[in-house]
């Protein structure tokens, strides 16, 4: 058994490497990984003490993924993963990456006949429908109303038949784009391949910044001190997500590869659900308390163009279809998550304050 991860120093891709090899330990798994994201780099000594061969490749580049040679599973976590990506600027890196890279990966799937795993987003789900849902502020949150509901929407969050018509994002784009080629893939080749849109991961080793990975960004102001901002929908830090944490992502996943004929079918929402939905102003709190530390946050009304005001995942088609749920609370996440910022201070403070 040989698996491929590639993004694998990545935050995903690195717990992914190493709780398969935990689970497996007699396959090989290689992470590959170019390090453009700052911070992976710190994930090559737990990779490499567990015994998870790390290659530097680009994704960009099919001849770096050919030498990487065969394998029975692909798991495609390699990506410039913020939403942010390409405004303001030249969007080649992500298009390549996201786009190109990740079908160079689908070719080596189909070449080596491997498994296919994809890590697609919920933000393949366009923006002006999501802004145009009715919101109102409860507490200190968006909420829907009770007992709201339309097409693809409700209390449970967005579903997987939420029309897709309209613009979501240069990110957003990239991952549908790149749905459709393994649905085309699945289609002209057979080939075995899983897509799971996530909404927002966390946990430990995620090397939060300001436009990707909020939750150990948060915790880390909090605990080593910075600055941190609530940015757009009036600056108030209402704006909700929900969040699963890697640990549980790793765990649906090696169930799906149990059931692979059927989770190598359409799409899956993959989230931490309402019970794991929190705004910016509650995490707030939850990381006051635990670090002993408040905060001035700084208030910024203006909204980016790519940013959305609430997404909780309606996961119960992947929930029923594989009986797995989210096994880890918030409260957990966030605990893990402290944990780790505490125990390698030294290492992460640098980066992430
Ligand atoms: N973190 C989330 O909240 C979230 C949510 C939904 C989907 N996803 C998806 O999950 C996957 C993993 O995301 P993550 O949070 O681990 O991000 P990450 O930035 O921590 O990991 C991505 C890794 O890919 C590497 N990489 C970037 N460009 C590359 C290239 N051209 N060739 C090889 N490696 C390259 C980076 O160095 C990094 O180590 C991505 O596909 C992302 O879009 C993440």
């Amino acid at each position: 058994m040989r698996i491929l991860v590639t993004g694998g120093a990545g935050f995903v891709g690195s717990n992914l490497s190493l709780a398969f090899k935990r689970d497996n330990p007699g396959a090989e798994v290689i992470a590959a990984d170019n390090l453009k994201r700052r911070g992976s780099e710190l994930n090559l000594l737990r990779l490499r003490e567990a015994g998870v061969r790390f290659e530097h490749a680009d994704i960009r580049d099919p001849s770096d993924i050919a030498a990487l040679g065969p394998m029975d599973l692909l798991i495609e976590c390699s990506a410039e993963p913020s939403v942010q990506a390409g405004y303001g600027g030249n969007p080649a890196y992500l298009i390549d990456t996201n786009l190109r890279g990740t079908l160079n990966c689908l070719e080596a799937a189909r070449t080596h006949d491997a498994t296919f795993v994809f890590l697609s987003t919920s933000r393949v789900y366009p923006i002006d429908p999501l802004r145009a849902l009715p919101l109102e502020t409860k507490c200190n949150r968006l909420a829907l109303p009770t007992g709201a509901a339309g097409p693809g929407w409700s209390e449970y969050g967005i579903a997987e038949d939420f029309d897709l018509t309209g613009h979501r994002s240069l990110y957003g784009t990239t991952k549908l784009s790149s749905e459709h080629f393994i649905e085309e893939y699945r289609a002209a080749f057979g080939l075995k391949a899983i897509i799971n849109r996530c909404g927002v991961l966390a946990g430990p080793w995620q090397m939060g910044k300001v436009d990707q990975g909020f939750m150990s960004l948060w915790a880390a102001r909090h605990l080593y001190g910075g600055t941190l901002s609530y940015n757009g929908f009036g600056g108030h830090g209402h704006q909700v997500r929900d969040v699963l944490h890697v640990d549980d992502l790793y765990d649906l996943i090696a169930l799906q590869l149990t059931k692979a004929e059927e989770a190598t079918t359409g799409v899956w929402n993959t989230g931490g659900g309402a019970n794991n939905a929190t705004s910016l102003k509650e995490l707030t709190d939850a990381c006051s308390t635990r670090s002993g530390r408040s905060l001035g946050i700084a208030c910024n009304p203006e909204t980016n163009p790519a940013d959305i005001p609430w997404f909780v995942t309606d996961s119960r088609k992947v929930s029923r279809t594989f009986d797995w749920r989210p096994k880890r609370t918030l409260d957990d996440l966030l605990d893990n998550i402290f944990e780790w910022l505490e125990v390698q201070r030294a290492t992460l403070e640098p980066l992430l304050r």
